[in-house]
This record gives structure tokens, sequence and C-alpha cells, in this order.
């Protein structure tokens, strides 16, 4: 039965277990797999051509392991590649950003709704389009904080050397009296006290892979494809060794990863 089959996650590496961990507990029920193309990582440097070629390669990952949807854990994938995997493969694909735009939309008062993310999303004003698209008199203003992928990684996300960045980063953001900020990279949750230490407790601070799985259930259940059953542990891969994926996604996702398989998709879909 369709419902059963699993649903397909992917991200650049190790930060899309965000977006996984926000499923898990959305759809304990679901069966998930994840692949992080950790050979490749960052994406969020790379220009839009190669994300979106990185992104096909992915997706076709997935669509061939028999899932149900492909989910776009990455922002900057979600930003540059979403068209073109809808067009490729006859499957639901959410992204990240749409399901953080319809959040930030719901929950900003003034309009005034400030976005954070890789250089890749930021430039490609992905978030502001469709942040505009949902409400057509906001106001959107972004910033890329590229300092952040690397602190979370290290475990510096509540570190005086993350409070100091995002001091810099956000002032820009500050001024223009944004009420609402969209967490727009994979990283980012992470590093939740920081921001709101930052901004104080009137920003509102949008959570893009929570809003994610609030989405997937709702479509799921809308095309009746929502699994019962036992929960059962995810199954991972990755296109590079996994000793670091298994030891940061771990703090990450608070818990030990299990199984993680190596696989190519440079030789499989290149
Ligand atoms: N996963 C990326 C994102 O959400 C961040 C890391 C990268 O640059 O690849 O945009």
């Amino acid at each position: 039965m369709e419902a059963d089959y699993p649903i397909g996650i992917f991200d650049s590496g190790l930060g899309g277990l965000t977006v996984l961990k926000e499923l898990e507990a959305r759809l304990p029920a679901e069966r998930l797999i994840y692949l992080g193309d950790t050979a490749r990582v960052p994406y969020g440097t790379k220009s839009p051509e190669t994300v979106c070629r990185y992104a096909v390669e992915a997706s076709a990952f997935l669509a061939n392991a028999g899932v149900k949807m492909i989910v776009v854990a990455c922002n900057t994938a979600s930003a540059v590649a979403l068209e073109t995997l809808r067009e490729r493969f006859p499957l639901p694909v959410v992204g990240v950003l749409e399901p953080g735009s319809r959040f930030a939309v719901e929950r900003s008062r003034s309009g005034r709704i400030g976005v954070i993310g890789t250089e890749g999303t930021v430039r490609s004003d992905a978030y502001s389009r469709t942040i505009r698209s949902l409400m057509p008199e906001a106001y959107v203003v972004s910033a890329a904080c590229p300092l952040f992928v690397p602190l979370a990684e290290e475990g510096w996300a509540n570190h005086p050397v993350a409070h100091l960045a995002a001091a810099d980063y956000l002032r820009p953001l500050q001024s223009e009296e944004i009420d609402t900020l969209v967490l727009g990279c994979t990283h980012y949750p992470l590093l939740k006290d920081t921001l709101g230490a930052v901004l104080g407790p009137d920003v509102v601070l949008v959570d893009s892979a929570q809003a994610t799985a609030s989405i997937v259930a709702e479509l799921l259940e809308g095309r009746g494809l929502l699994r019962t059953g036992e929960p059962c542990e995810p199954r991972f891969f990755v296109t590079d060794i996994p000793t670091r994926f298994q030891r940061v996604g771990s703090d990450f996702l608070g818990r030990p990863l299990g199984e993680i398989r190596q696989v190519d998709l440079d030789t499989l879909y290149g």
C-alpha cells in the first residue's frame, strides 16, 4: 500500500536532521529515508545550476528507493531547485521554503518580516518572493549568516561567539523593525536561544523545519497517505564516509543514528 512507502528527505549534509527530527515528532508512524550529500556540502555557497543538479541526483536516489514523497530539507536547494524537481519527479515534492513563508505570514502582525539563510538562499530572493505572493503588502528584509552553519556544527550555538555573530548579522534587520524572523537554513533552529536573546521577546522566530512537518502531515492526510502502525528507525545514507555525520548528527538529533550507508550519486545518477 502506498501509505506504507517511506518519506524521502534530503539535505546537503547533516543539517536536514532538524527537519527529520520534526517529522519524527509530528508523524511517528512514518518510515523515513534520509540522504545527506556530505561529499558535496555546502550547497549554500554554490551556483543555482550546480545545486539544482545535485538536488536532481539526490531526488533520483530517493525516488529509486520507492518513496511516496520527497522532502527537500535543504533551504538552498528548496530556493533554487523546487520547480525543476516538481517537473522531473512524479511525486509530491515539499520544500522548506513555502511552509516557512506561510507560517511567517500567519504570525507577523506588522508584515515586516526578516529572513536569514545561506548566501545562495538570500541571493535567490525566493523567500521574499514566496512571502510577498502570500502577503503582497509584506516588507521582507534578508541577511546571509554564513558563520551560523559551522558554529552549529561545532556545538557553539550558544557560545559567546555565536551571540556576537548574531548581534552583528541581525543589526540591519532590527533597524528595519521586523516582528518575525524566518530561520531559513537547516542549522538555524539550533541557534534559537541565541537569536531570541539578541532579538528579544517581541520578535517571533519561525522554524521552517517545524512548519514543513506540519505541511507534510497536512498533505499526506489530504491524499490518504498517512501511515499507521509501529514507529520504525529512519534509514540514513550519505555520500562521503559517515564518521563526521555520525558524530555531529547524533548531537543534532540528540541520539545515536544507527547504521549509515555510503552511496555514490555521481556514479548512480551523474
Ligand atoms: N542545508 C543548507 C541550507 O539549509 C545549509 C548548509 C549548506 O550550505 O549546504 O541552506
